[in-house]
């Protein structure tokens, strides 16, 4: 029994607790909440990251970066590129066709790749197959927008036929591509529409003559996108997020935001524009992705969903568990201007240099931009030194912003920085771990800053995931909901997984190119946002703990236990005399209880000292103490 004090409230629980983390993880972006069904359709996915070569199967780094810490690294990655990923030639038995990647003749100097392929010999058609990621999701009565960029070379006498075909070969949609053999690029769209659904579909180009043929650009996308957007989101996976009500949608990451060396970071300005004309870039997840779901996208997203955004900079730091590169520091107001023109390309009115280039993107209104994570968790002291340079220059510019600093899980001792409106600490841990620190925000100073966990969830030891990790992340937001004072802002990590290619242990929607699912921790999430409570009851009366097993027993998350710990100067007091416990003077001081057998005993959480109290009966006592 938790006597409270109903008219009196206690800490607001803050509108924008619940938001959504997004990063290209798992093909979360490409292959799964971005639309576009051919994989590798600019052909650039074959691309080493700059800075490497290959050996084998690994990437090596061309120099030795200085790693933040002081030592010189070469570290080498697996590379899954290196054979035209996402396309396959079907020639008939007696046909003879080869292709080759080439940047002859670029379309775009951007996105110099281009594919050529050379028809030798036709007995019945050449066929140019992508399956999409793992399977195409067609469906029957669908429309489905085809763009290429096409050059024909003018010794190619045949025609050129778009086709959507079953996992069995079945043809689904045809139509003929415009063939001009002027040996010029030539830019073309045309509608396809199935007569069934198969969700292991394949595009393929067919080429029914001997000849030189190249592609800049074959990209398939389904009308029916999220809300109709062009170069728009699939519509079930963004409709799962948005089931999510997200306050707001952090962008672009995680670790890409760094990338695995400097070269390689996300660069905002590169997704903008035509999507055929965007190199993307070489994740440190293992693959590169198009930048299909670029800023813009993203910003326009936000909007849809009515979520504010998140834009996570880079501040000339690399990936610390990766290259760990740092800028020179002469270099460091560059990533500054470069965070101070994605603001502008946000917030900025159409006479400033980056809103007019919102403007003619196709949005004149400023888009819905709240938030500035400083970094990705850059920890050091390097980081902080940066983090007041970037903190300074953009709340003199934007002072309306919050600006979100990258803390170090269990930072021992106070930060090296001047001033931050929130820190965003990361927790990726075992079931016990929230089950046991439902009151880890009650030890928070306040006053400073607000917290924003950035990225949380229950990874360690669950398999994918499952009820317990999804109960033990319940318990943890009843603690976050509980300091609504302080904790302001989470978003659980990562959000999206292709079954295909899981890269991270546990994530919490999963699809393929037929469904999409939210596993048990979605629905928590779910819960906690449909039941947000505007604030906590104050309880700064008498809590009595006359149900032993369930109160001195321990962590059980939401409810009883996690309530104590909002209060101090605890006594026990049994049949009405007060027991003398030496808890101490705060709840710093307080730690696991357990209660068998009459025998209380309890281990403080700070010092580790063992308090052990015999003599209490069932129902025998009462915990009296004060809020904090
Ligand atoms: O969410 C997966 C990764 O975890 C993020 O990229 C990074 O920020 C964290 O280490």
């Amino acid at each position: 029994e938790v006597v409270v004090n109903l008219r009196q409230k206690g800490a607001d629980i803050s509108s924008s607790m619940y938001g959504v983390f997004f990063e290209e993880i798992n093909h979360a972006g490409d292959g799964g909440l971005y639309a576009e069904l051919v994989q590798n359709r600019s052909f650039e996915e074959d691309e080493i990251p700059e800075g490497y070569r290959i050996e084998g199967t690994k990437l090596i780094p061309l120099a030795k970066p200085y790693h933040l810490t002081g030592e010189i690294r070469e570290r080498s990655f697996e590379w899954y590129g290196g054979k035209i990923r996402g396309w396959n030639l079907k020639t008939g038995d007696l046909s003879e066709a080869s292709m080759r990647l080439t940047k002859e003749r670029p379309m775009y100097p951007t996105a110099p790749n281009n594919l050529e392929l050379f028809i030798q010999k036709t007995t019945g058609a050449v066929q140019l197959v992508n399956e999409g990621y793992w399977g195409m999701g067609i469906r029957q009565n669908e429309r489905y927008h085809l763009r290429t960029i096409v050059r024909v070379d003018p010794g190619y006498k045949g025609t050129l036929t778009a086709k959507l075909l079953s996992e069995k070969g079945d043809i689904l949609a045809r139509a003929l591509l415009p063939c001009i053999p002027d040996g010029e690029w030539h830019d073309m769209t045309l509608v396809l529409t199935s007569v069934a659904t198969d969700c292991k579909s394949s595009l393929a180009i067919e080429f029914d003559a001997p000849g030189k043929v190249w592609l800049d650009y074959v990209s398939l996308f389904p009308e029916n996108t999220f809300k109709k957007r062009q170069n728009g989101l699939r519509k079930d996976v963004a409709e799962m997020v948005a089931g999510l009500q997200p306050a707001f949608f952090r962008w672009p990451g995680g670790c890409v935001v760094e990338g695995i060396t400097l070269n390689n970071r996300f660069e905002w300005k590169k997704t903008l524009g035509d999507p055929a004309a965007r190199p993307g870039e070489y994740s440190t997840w293992g693959y590169r992705c198009s930048y299909g779901f670029g800023y813009y996208e993203m910003l326009q997203f936000c909007e849809d969903i009515g979520a504010k955004a998140m834009y996570v900079c880079n501040v000339g730091l690399s990936c610390q568990f990766r290259m760990g590169e740092a800028s020179e520091k002469s270099d460091i107001s560059y990533y500054i201007d470069d965070c101070l023109d994605a603001i502008e390309y946000a917030l900025g009115d159409t006479l400033t240099e980056w809103g007019a280039r919102r403007a003619a993107d196709g949005h004149p209104a400023p888009f819905p931009l709240q938030y500035i994570e400083i970094g990705n968790e850059n920890w050091g002291d390097e980081y902080d030194r940066r983090f007041d340079m970037f903190y300074q220059a953009i709340k003199q510019k934007y002072p309306q912003l919050t600006l979100i600093y990258n803390e170090m899980p269990e930072r021992n001792g106070p930060m090296g920085i001047t001033k931050t409106d929130m820190v965003d600490p990361h927790y990726y841990v075992a079931p016990e771990f929230f089950f046991r620190n439902t009151d880890l925000f009650d030890h928070y100073e306040r006053g400073k800053h607000t917290v924003y966990v950035g990225e949380y969830s229950c990874n360690r030891g669950v398999g994918g995931g499952n009820m317990w990790a999804a109960l033990s992340e319940a318990a943890f937001i009843g603690g976050m909901e509980r300091n609504g004072d302080l904790v302001k802002m989470a978003s659980y990590a990562p959000l999206l997984e292709n079954r295909n290619n899981r890269k991270w242990p546990t994530n919490l929607i999963w699809f393929d190119s037929e469904q999409v699912v939210g596993r048990g921790s979605y629905y928590v999430q779910k819960m906690a946002v449909e039941n947000r409570p505007t604030y906590n009851v104050a309880n700064d009366k008498v809590l009595r703990a006359t149900d032993t097993a369930s109160y001195v027993s321990g962590h059980i998350g939401f409810g009883s236990w996690a309530t104590a710990v909002e209060f101090k100067d605890f006594k026990w007091v049994s049949k009405g005399h007060r027991v003398d416990v030496p808890l101490g003077e705060t709840t710093r001081n307080y730690g696991s209880w357990s209660y068998t057998d009459g025998v209380l005993s309890q281990t403080s959480l700070e010092t580790g000292t063992q308090y052990i109290l015999k003599g209490f009966k069932d129902n025998d006592y009462t915990l009296e103490c004060k809020a904090r």
